[in-house]
């Protein structure tokens, strides 16, 4: 499974450990494996493949093998600002209206030369420099976006402008508001699992694209940004990625998204079977389709179980942790969770109020003015969680520096 370098070292420990029970475990639990000797706990979750998963329940094993840290965090915003009062002027809908249901008042668009790549570089290159790391030093690039400036993938374009030149391995992730969260997961099996020291987690998204600035119901929502962390080894006793809980549920899918138009293979086939429109129209992605009221009772139900189900995994409770950061997609959702969970007004992270739902940007991009500003300091933990598209949604356990 690796290869010279061994960049593609074997997966996570503990899933392999499904798959080929004695290979190189100890009876103590420790794996041995290219000479480095690392602990691997299986949680039961892994066990239960193939059968139905509750909110509450996820199949991602706890991690505890090599440890891996947050050492650096960036970000980006477009310059364009709209405000409420600057949307009321296309549509009908009003600053009051907004802002009461969902806390946003401003949101950023990008315009001019601006695109998703140029905001994900800026946000990677502050990432780098505040942990230090030269764009050589990264092993890889994972990029989480929805909405990417080219369909067959941007990270490889965001290698090139970063500077790197020794061809890291650098790929897309897509998973919605939920990217960030499955980043942070893959980066962490890549360091603990695969020997990677540095891997550089972008979540950038310009939703703005396939917005329907026409309909008052889901235009209000999203602003576009960046933001970025590097994720780097450490020894277990520094790890600062303590749990993971992840899901998904296609069955959702119908209640938000951005599906693909292929009328024109409608009339591709004639009755005959033969060609008779030959070639096709263009496909074209629709805009985002929305039905609020589910996605919004989806949210409220999934969330607070997935992130305490994380808690368990790092064997903390809600007390414990000094920050509650949840994906920015309405304040009264960061609200009802931060209710449910028992979490103080003052240890919730919110900036939705400038930059509305930034899909897989929010979470980096909250962090980052977090750190910035000296709200999070190294040695805090932080609850997080993103939802949205897929349907998918994850929560993280993290302390920062
Ligand atoms: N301005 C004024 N009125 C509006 C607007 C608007 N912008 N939008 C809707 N309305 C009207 C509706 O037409 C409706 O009018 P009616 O009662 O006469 O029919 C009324 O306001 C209530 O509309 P609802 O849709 O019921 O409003 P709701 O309280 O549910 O709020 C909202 C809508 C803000 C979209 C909310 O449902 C929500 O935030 N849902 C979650 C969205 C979300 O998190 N999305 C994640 C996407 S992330 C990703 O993965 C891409």
């Amino acid at each position: 499974m690796a290869n010279a370098s061994g960049f593609l070292a074997p997966s996570v420990p503990s899933l392999r450990l499904k798959i080929q029970p004695s290979t190189g475990v100890s009876r103590s639990g420790f794996c041995f494996s290219a000479g480095i000797s690392r602990r691997v706990v299986c949680s039961s979750g892994v066990e239960g493949a193939g059968t139905h998963v509750s909110p509450s329940q996820s199949r991602v094993p706890k991690l505890v093998s090599k440890g891996c840290k947050l050492v650096g965090c960036g970000s980006a915003v477009p310059s364009l600002s709209v405000s409420n009062d600057d949307l009321a002027k296309i549509v009908d809908t009003s600053d009051e209206w907004i802002s009461v249901r969902t806390g946003i008042r401003n949101r950023r668009v990008i315009s001019g030369k601006e695109n998703l790549r140029n905001l994900a570089v800026e946000a990677a290159r502050k990432a780098l420099k505040m942990a230090d790391v030269e764009p050589d030093d990264l092993d890889m690039i994972l990029m989480c976006t929805s909405t990417r400036d080219d369909v067959f993938g941007d990270a490889p374009k965001v290698q090139r402008e970063l500077g790197c030149t020794k061809s890291q391995l650098a790929y897309d992730i897509t998973a919605a508001c939920s990217g960030f969260v499955l980043g942070l997961f893959s980066a962490s099996c890549y360091i603990r699992g695969g020997g990677l020291r540095n891997v550089l987690v972008i979540g950038a998204d310009v939703v703005s694209r396939f917005v329907d600035w026409t309909d008052r119901g889901t235009c209000i929502l999203f602003g576009d940004a960046a933001g970025a962390v590097v994720v780097q080894a450490c020894d277990a006793e520094e790890d600062g990625v303590l749990s993971f809980d992840l899901h998904s549920d296609g069955e959702g899918a119908r209640h938000l998204g951005a599906p693909i138009n292929d009328n024109g293979i409608n009339d591709l086939l004639g009755s005959n079977g033969s060609a008779s429109e030959f070639p096709p129209k263009r496909s074209s992605y629709s805009c985002v389709q929305m039905n609020g009221k589910e996605v919004f009772r989806f949210a409220v139900r999934c969330v607070p179980p997935s992130i305490e189900s994380a808690l368990e995994k790092a064997d903390l409770k809600a007390s414990d942790v000094d920050w509650l950061l949840l994906h920015q997609a309405n304040q009264r959702i960061i609200d009802a969770v931060a209710t449910r969970l028992e979490f103080p007004r003052e240890k919730v992270i919110s900036n939705i109020a400038n930059y509305g739902n930034t899909s897989a940007a929010s979470i980096p991009l909250a962090l980052d003015e977090a750190v910035r500003s000296g709200k999070v300091k190294p040695g805090h933990t932080i609850a997080a969680s993103g939802f949205g598209a897929g349907l998918t949604w994850g929560s993280a356990v993290i302390r920062w520096g």
